[in-house]
């Protein structure tokens, strides 16, 4: 499979043991970045992998920052993209099983190397279960109408 990676600064650890072992198990790794561990800003990150999984460059995403959070969020932001911060082997399959996820936001500082191994094993080897979450899938996704995604034009922020 051809996966594309990234972190910020607090992920930047374990960007490139994940990126050799993802490798170690015949995908393609496209990394994109940082280069350091410098301080970044993670939307920079998360907003390049989810627009090469938005754009079917790559099959799957791949991203870690500090808690996996905020990088998710961003990524998720790219329409496309169904992306989810997992800290767990069983949400990595429910994931996978129910939403049909194609973008992962992992924690560098909270989940350990070894268990974000196993989460990516999980998340790349589980199939979208289909039938009933199918249609739940596609409302999810549905572009037509700002309630379901999209900004509304009076939206706050
Ligand atoms: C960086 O300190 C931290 O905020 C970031 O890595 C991430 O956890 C945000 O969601």
């Amino acid at each position: 499979m051809r996966i594309a990676i990234a972190s910020d600064h607090a992920g930047f650890l374990q960007k490139a043991p994940l990126a050799e072992y993802l490798s170690s198990q015949g995908h393609e790794v496209v990394d994109c970045g940082p280069a350091t561990d410098a301080r970044c800003d993670y939307p920079d990150f998360g907003d390049k992998v989810a627009r090469l999984v938005a754009s079917g460059e790559v099959e799957r995403g791949v991203l870690i920052c500090g808690t996996g959070l905020g990088i998710a969020m961003t990524a998720d932001k790219v329409p496309g993209v169904r992306a989810v911060p997992i800290q767990t082997v069983e949400f990595a399959r429910l994931c996978r099983e129910h939403n049909n996820a194609n973008v992962i936001g992992l924690s560098g500082r909270f989940v350990s190397l070894m268990d974000n191994q196993a989460i990516l094993d999980t998340f790349l080897t589980t199939e979208f279960a289909g039938g009933r979450h199918t249609d739940r899938v596609a409302k999810m996704m549905r572009e037509d109408d700002p309630g379901f995604a999209g900004v509304p034009a009076d939206f706050g922020m």
